[in-house]
């Protein structure tokens, strides 16, 4: 069985470290994980729910929504930005979360990954995995990777002077693997 992984980077820096982690974990993909990096993320509107009715629903929301839909996992690389998600990314993760009880972003397993400043983002993924949780999904935290000053070791096309970060990717998708498995098994 392939599984599919859709993953999404929150930073639009054309150097982005959150991007070359999302570049990395298609790179370092396992056998029986199919990872696809989703740009175009900036091209959503800022949600607003005046379009969010069947008739004026913008074709780009519907394709981000039926693309998430369709993959079975998610790989998010979150920059911390005060503190909190970059405002691309928490309008991205809004547009997933209605029509309430058939929102796309529930029965995924997902894994959140940081590249921040000096203190790594330490606060900006605990908020993510209690609400993404709490919508429904499967959240896969460990091995826990928010690294500091990524950008000084982690170049946008997804490679790395940091070993280290490779294992613990690595490490993730693996985990990634696992849950599917488990949640496979609980279906059966
Ligand atoms: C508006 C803004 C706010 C930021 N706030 C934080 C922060 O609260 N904590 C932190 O560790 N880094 C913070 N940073 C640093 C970013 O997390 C850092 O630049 C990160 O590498 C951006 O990711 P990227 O390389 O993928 O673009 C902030 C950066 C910006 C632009």
């Amino acid at each position: 069985v392939v599984s599919t992984v859709l993953a999404v980077s929150g930073s639009l820096r054309a150097g982005s470290a959150n991007t070359g982690l999302v570049r990395m974990a298609a790179r370092l993909a396992p056998d029986g994980l199919a990872v696809t990096v989703r740009d175009g993320i900036d091209l959503l509107p800022h949600y607003n729910a005046d379009l969010d009715t069947p008739d004026t629903v913008p074709d780009v929301c519907t394709a981000w929504r039926d693309d998430v839909r369709a993959a079975d996992a998610l790989f998010l690389a979150v920059p911390e930005y005060n503190y909190g998600p970059s405002g691309v990314l928490k309008n991205a993760i809004d547009w997933l979360t209605r029509p309430v009880g058939e929102h796309a972003i529930r029965g995924k397993v997902i894994a959140i990954v940081t590249s921040a400043g000096r203190g790594g983002g330490s606060r900006v993924q605990p908020p993510l995995v209690e609400i993404l949780g709490l919508l429904g999904n499967t959240m896969v935290t460990e091995p826990a990777i928010m690294v500091a000053k990524g950008n000084e070791r982690i170049s946008s096309d997804g490679s790395t002077t940091d070993p280290e970060i490779e294992t613990l990717v690595r490490a993730r998708l693996d985990a990634i693997v696992a849950a599917l498995t488990e949640q496979r098994d609980g279906a059966s």
